[in-house]
Protein backbone atom coordinates (compact mmCIF):
# COMPACT_ATOMS: atom_id res chain seq x y z
CA UNK A 1 0.00 0.00 0.00
CA UNK A 2 1.27 3.89 -0.43
CA UNK A 3 3.84 5.54 1.74
CA UNK A 4 2.35 8.87 1.08
CA UNK A 5 -0.40 10.35 3.21
CA UNK A 6 -2.46 11.65 1.01
CA UNK A 7 -2.30 9.20 -1.86
CA UNK A 8 -2.93 6.63 0.85
CA UNK A 9 -6.67 8.48 1.92
CA UNK A 10 -7.43 8.68 -1.85
CA UNK A 11 -6.88 5.18 -2.86
CA UNK A 12 -9.00 4.04 0.50
CA UNK A 13 -11.61 6.40 -0.56
CA UNK A 14 -11.43 5.23 -4.15
CA UNK A 15 -11.30 1.49 -3.49
CA UNK A 16 -14.13 1.28 -0.40
CA UNK A 17 -16.62 3.70 -3.45
CA UNK A 18 -15.57 1.05 -6.31
CA UNK A 19 -16.66 -1.72 -3.58
CA UNK A 20 -19.81 -0.04 -3.32
CA UNK A 21 -20.84 0.19 -6.50
CA UNK A 22 -19.56 -3.51 -7.48
CA UNK A 23 -22.40 -4.00 -4.62
CA UNK A 24 -24.95 -2.52 -6.26
CA UNK A 25 -24.02 -4.13 -9.59
CA UNK A 26 -24.40 -7.18 -8.20
CA UNK A 27 -27.72 -6.55 -7.07
CA UNK A 28 -29.08 -4.78 -9.85
CA UNK A 29 -27.95 -7.95 -11.76
CA UNK A 30 -29.90 -9.89 -10.20
CA UNK A 31 -32.91 -7.59 -11.21
CA UNK A 32 -32.16 -8.34 -15.27
CA UNK A 33 -32.14 -4.49 -15.75
CA UNK A 34 -33.17 -4.05 -18.98
CA UNK A 35 -31.23 -1.78 -21.37
CA UNK A 36 -31.78 1.10 -23.84
CA UNK A 37 -29.61 2.23 -27.05
CA UNK A 38 -26.77 5.40 -26.87
CA UNK A 39 -24.98 6.14 -30.63
CA UNK A 40 -26.00 2.74 -31.71
CA UNK A 41 -27.28 -0.21 -31.70
CA UNK A 42 -24.08 -1.73 -30.19
CA UNK A 43 -23.99 0.73 -27.46
CA UNK A 44 -26.11 0.31 -24.84
CA UNK A 45 -26.92 1.72 -20.89
CA UNK A 46 -28.83 0.31 -18.18
CA UNK A 47 -30.35 1.40 -15.41
CA UNK A 48 -27.53 -0.28 -13.47
CA UNK A 49 -24.86 2.26 -15.62
CA UNK A 50 -27.34 5.56 -13.75
CA UNK A 51 -27.74 4.28 -10.79
CA UNK A 52 -23.67 2.87 -10.07
CA UNK A 53 -22.54 6.72 -11.53
CA UNK A 54 -25.08 8.09 -9.41
CA UNK A 55 -23.65 6.61 -5.96
CA UNK A 56 -20.12 7.28 -6.79
CA UNK A 57 -20.35 11.10 -8.02
CA UNK A 58 -22.74 11.30 -4.88
CA UNK A 59 -19.99 9.80 -2.55
CA UNK A 60 -17.47 11.91 -4.35
CA UNK A 61 -18.93 15.57 -4.11
CA UNK A 62 -19.42 14.23 -0.44
CA UNK A 63 -15.93 14.14 0.42
CA UNK A 64 -14.60 15.91 -2.00
CA UNK A 65 -16.85 18.79 -3.49
CA UNK A 66 -14.05 20.84 -4.82
CA UNK A 67 -13.01 18.33 -7.29
CA UNK A 68 -13.72 17.77 -10.74
CA UNK A 69 -15.58 14.77 -12.31
CA UNK A 70 -15.87 13.46 -15.73
CA UNK A 71 -18.22 10.35 -15.85
CA UNK A 72 -19.38 8.44 -18.69
CA UNK A 73 -23.04 9.10 -18.60
CA UNK A 74 -23.05 12.69 -17.50
CA UNK A 75 -21.54 15.67 -18.42
CA UNK A 76 -18.29 16.63 -17.10
CA UNK A 77 -18.48 18.81 -13.57
CA UNK A 78 -15.54 21.35 -14.56
CA UNK A 79 -13.81 23.09 -11.52
CA UNK A 80 -10.66 24.94 -10.60
CA UNK A 81 -9.41 22.17 -8.52
CA UNK A 82 -5.92 20.21 -9.77
CA UNK A 83 -8.12 16.99 -8.84
CA UNK A 84 -10.04 15.22 -11.36
CA UNK A 85 -12.15 11.71 -10.87
CA UNK A 86 -12.24 10.01 -14.18
CA UNK A 87 -15.16 6.97 -13.71
CA UNK A 88 -16.66 4.77 -15.97
CA UNK A 89 -19.57 3.45 -13.46
CA UNK A 90 -19.91 -0.01 -15.66
CA UNK A 91 -16.90 -1.00 -17.98
CA UNK A 92 -18.50 -4.04 -19.86
CA UNK A 93 -21.99 -2.65 -20.38
CA UNK A 94 -23.27 -5.14 -23.18
CA UNK A 95 -21.72 -8.02 -21.01
CA UNK A 96 -23.26 -6.82 -17.50
CA UNK A 97 -26.71 -6.24 -19.73
CA UNK A 98 -26.74 -9.72 -21.19
CA UNK A 99 -25.71 -11.62 -17.73
CA UNK A 100 -22.15 -11.95 -19.13
CA UNK A 101 -20.40 -12.44 -15.75
CA UNK A 102 -17.34 -9.83 -17.12
CA UNK A 103 -17.57 -6.13 -16.23
CA UNK A 104 -16.49 -3.94 -13.89
CA UNK A 105 -16.34 -0.50 -12.37
CA UNK A 106 -12.97 1.86 -12.71
CA UNK A 107 -12.31 5.18 -10.71
CA UNK A 108 -8.97 7.23 -11.49
CA UNK A 109 -7.88 10.57 -9.91
CA UNK A 110 -5.82 12.67 -11.66
CA UNK A 111 -3.77 15.46 -10.19
CA UNK A 112 -2.74 17.98 -12.82
CA UNK A 113 -3.90 15.87 -15.46
CA UNK A 114 -1.54 13.15 -14.36
CA UNK A 115 -3.43 10.12 -13.27
CA UNK A 116 -2.28 9.15 -9.70
CA UNK A 117 -4.42 6.62 -8.28
CA UNK A 118 -6.88 4.09 -9.24
CA UNK A 119 -9.52 1.19 -8.94
CA UNK A 120 -11.70 -1.49 -10.62
CA UNK A 121 -13.76 -3.64 -9.04
CA UNK A 122 -14.87 -6.36 -10.80
CA UNK A 123 -17.78 -7.63 -8.44
CA UNK A 124 -18.61 -11.19 -9.33
CA UNK A 125 -15.20 -12.44 -8.79
CA UNK A 126 -14.54 -9.94 -5.98
CA UNK A 127 -11.29 -8.64 -7.64
CA UNK A 128 -10.24 -5.35 -6.33
CA UNK A 129 -7.21 -3.76 -8.56
CA UNK A 130 -6.08 -0.91 -7.22
CA UNK A 131 -3.04 0.97 -7.94
CA UNK A 132 -1.33 4.80 -6.70
CA UNK A 133 1.59 6.09 -8.66
CA UNK A 134 4.77 5.32 -7.78
CA UNK A 135 3.53 3.22 -5.02
CA UNK A 136 2.56 -0.07 -7.18
CA UNK A 137 -0.44 -1.81 -8.01
CA UNK A 138 -2.65 -4.52 -6.13
CA UNK A 139 -4.88 -7.42 -6.59
CA UNK A 140 -6.60 -7.65 -3.07
CA UNK A 141 -4.11 -5.91 -1.93
CA UNK A 142 -1.56 -8.49 -3.08
CA UNK A 143 1.58 -6.60 -5.07
CA UNK A 144 0.85 -7.23 -9.32
CA UNK A 145 3.65 -7.76 -11.96
CA UNK A 146 3.08 -8.36 -15.60
CA UNK A 147 3.73 -11.58 -17.48
CA UNK A 148 6.81 -12.65 -18.22
CA UNK A 149 6.17 -14.15 -22.40
CA UNK A 150 9.09 -12.42 -24.48
CA UNK A 151 7.68 -13.49 -28.38
CA UNK A 152 4.08 -13.11 -29.55
CA UNK A 153 3.43 -16.41 -30.01
CA UNK A 154 3.56 -17.38 -26.69
CA UNK A 155 1.48 -14.66 -25.58
CA UNK A 156 -2.57 -14.81 -25.00
CA UNK A 157 -3.63 -10.72 -26.30
CA UNK A 158 -6.83 -8.92 -26.39
CA UNK A 159 -8.60 -6.61 -29.05
CA UNK A 160 -11.64 -4.63 -28.83
CA UNK A 161 -14.36 -4.26 -31.97
CA UNK A 162 -15.53 -0.60 -32.73
CA UNK A 163 -19.04 1.32 -32.45
CA UNK A 164 -17.77 3.06 -35.04
CA UNK A 165 -17.75 1.12 -38.23
CA UNK A 166 -15.19 3.62 -39.92
CA UNK A 167 -12.56 1.88 -37.92
CA UNK A 168 -13.47 -1.70 -39.05
CA UNK A 169 -11.08 -2.40 -41.65
CA UNK A 170 -8.77 -1.17 -39.24
CA UNK A 171 -9.96 -3.65 -36.81
CA UNK A 172 -10.44 -6.54 -39.33
CA UNK A 173 -6.57 -5.91 -40.21
CA UNK A 174 -4.97 -6.11 -36.61
CA UNK A 175 -7.03 -9.42 -36.13
CA UNK A 176 -5.82 -10.95 -39.27
CA UNK A 177 -2.06 -10.03 -37.93
CA UNK A 178 -2.17 -11.19 -34.58
CA UNK A 179 -4.54 -14.15 -35.41
CA UNK A 180 -2.02 -16.33 -36.64
CA UNK A 181 0.84 -15.83 -34.97
CA UNK A 182 -0.12 -15.07 -30.93
CA UNK A 183 -1.10 -17.86 -29.01
CA UNK A 184 -4.61 -16.85 -28.37
CA UNK A 185 -6.60 -13.70 -29.23
CA UNK A 186 -9.75 -12.74 -26.86
CA UNK A 187 -12.09 -10.06 -27.02
CA UNK A 188 -13.70 -9.52 -23.46
CA UNK A 189 -15.08 -6.86 -23.68
CA UNK A 190 -14.42 -4.49 -20.94
CA UNK A 191 -11.17 -2.28 -21.43
CA UNK A 192 -10.63 -1.58 -18.07
CA UNK A 193 -10.44 -5.66 -17.10
CA UNK A 194 -8.67 -6.31 -19.95
CA UNK A 195 -6.09 -3.79 -19.05
CA UNK A 196 -6.27 -4.96 -15.09
CA UNK A 197 -5.78 -8.45 -16.51
CA UNK A 198 -2.88 -7.23 -17.95
CA UNK A 199 -1.58 -5.87 -15.04
CA UNK A 200 -2.11 -9.60 -13.28
CA UNK A 201 -0.10 -11.39 -15.91
CA UNK A 202 -2.86 -13.34 -16.84
CA UNK A 203 -3.52 -11.46 -20.50
CA UNK A 204 0.05 -10.61 -22.30
CA UNK A 205 -0.99 -7.42 -24.63
CA UNK A 206 -4.09 -5.49 -25.67
CA UNK A 207 -4.44 -3.73 -28.59
CA UNK A 208 -7.99 -1.03 -29.10
CA UNK A 209 -8.85 1.77 -31.69
CA UNK A 210 -11.98 3.44 -29.86
CA UNK A 211 -11.76 4.14 -26.83
CA UNK A 212 -12.76 6.83 -23.97
CA UNK A 213 -10.27 8.75 -21.11
CA UNK A 214 -13.04 6.62 -18.08
CA UNK A 215 -12.19 3.09 -20.87
CA UNK A 216 -8.28 3.89 -19.16
CA UNK A 217 -7.52 6.08 -17.26
CA UNK A 218 -7.11 3.54 -13.85
CA UNK A 219 -6.28 0.65 -16.19
CA UNK A 220 -3.61 2.06 -17.81
CA UNK A 221 -1.89 3.70 -14.66
CA UNK A 222 -2.32 0.01 -13.20
CA UNK A 223 -0.38 -1.61 -16.69
CA UNK A 224 2.65 0.94 -16.28
CA UNK A 225 2.40 0.23 -11.80
CA UNK A 226 2.83 -3.63 -12.32
CA UNK A 227 5.91 -3.11 -14.67
CA UNK A 228 3.73 -3.18 -18.50
CA UNK A 229 4.21 -0.66 -20.70
CA UNK A 230 1.45 1.81 -22.68
CA UNK A 231 1.24 3.75 -26.15
CA UNK A 232 -0.07 4.55 -29.01
CA UNK A 233 0.45 2.52 -32.44
CA UNK A 234 3.39 4.38 -33.31
CA UNK A 235 5.22 3.36 -29.93
CA UNK A 236 4.52 7.46 -28.56
CA UNK A 237 3.45 8.28 -25.40
CA UNK A 238 0.08 7.26 -24.46
CA UNK A 239 -2.19 10.44 -24.89
CA UNK A 240 -5.57 9.69 -22.67
CA UNK A 241 -7.32 11.15 -25.32
CA UNK A 242 -6.24 8.93 -28.58
CA UNK A 243 -8.17 6.32 -28.19
CA UNK A 244 -6.21 3.95 -29.48
CA UNK A 245 -3.66 2.14 -27.18
CA UNK A 246 -1.67 -1.06 -27.17
CA UNK A 247 -0.90 -2.33 -23.74
CA UNK A 248 1.66 -5.24 -23.24
CA UNK A 249 3.61 -6.28 -20.67
CA UNK A 250 6.53 -4.46 -21.91
CA UNK A 251 8.53 -7.38 -23.21
CA UNK A 252 6.33 -8.37 -27.22
CA UNK A 253 5.70 -4.58 -26.78
CA UNK A 254 8.22 -3.66 -30.21
CA UNK A 255 7.09 -6.83 -31.60
CA UNK A 256 3.64 -5.99 -31.73
CA UNK A 257 4.45 -2.62 -32.78
CA UNK A 258 6.51 -3.57 -35.45
CA UNK A 259 3.31 -6.14 -36.42
CA UNK A 260 1.34 -3.07 -36.99
CA UNK A 261 3.63 -1.39 -38.94
CA UNK A 262 3.21 -3.85 -42.13
C1 LIG B 1 -16.85 -0.48 -23.78
C2 LIG B 1 -15.97 -1.64 -23.37
C3 LIG B 1 -15.50 -2.41 -24.60
C4 LIG B 1 -14.76 -1.51 -25.57
C5 LIG B 1 -15.67 -0.36 -25.97
C6 LIG B 1 -16.10 0.41 -24.71
P1 LIG B 1 -18.75 0.28 -22.00
O1 LIG B 1 -17.22 0.28 -22.63
O2 LIG B 1 -14.84 -1.22 -22.66
O3 LIG B 1 -14.63 -3.45 -24.23
O4 LIG B 1 -14.38 -2.26 -26.73
O5 LIG B 1 -14.97 0.52 -26.87
O6 LIG B 1 -16.90 1.51 -25.07
O7 LIG B 1 -19.63 0.86 -23.05
O8 LIG B 1 -19.07 -1.10 -21.66
O9 LIG B 1 -18.55 1.19 -20.82
CA1 LIG C 1 -16.32 1.75 -20.92
CA1 LIG D 1 -19.54 2.37 -19.24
Amino acid sequence: MPKTKSLDQYLHFTTALAKETGALLREMLAQNVSYSLKSSHQDLVTAADRAAEELIVKKIKDKYPEHGILSEESAELKSESNFRWVIDPVDGTSNFAHGIPFFCTSIALEEDGRLVAGAIYEPLRDELFSVALGEGAWLNGQPLNVSSPDQVKKAILAVGYPYDFSLLDGYVAQMKLFLPVAQGLRRLGSAALSLAYIAAGRLDGYVDMNLNRWDLAAGVLLVTEAGGQVTGFQGTELELDTRAIMASNGKIHDEMLKMLEV
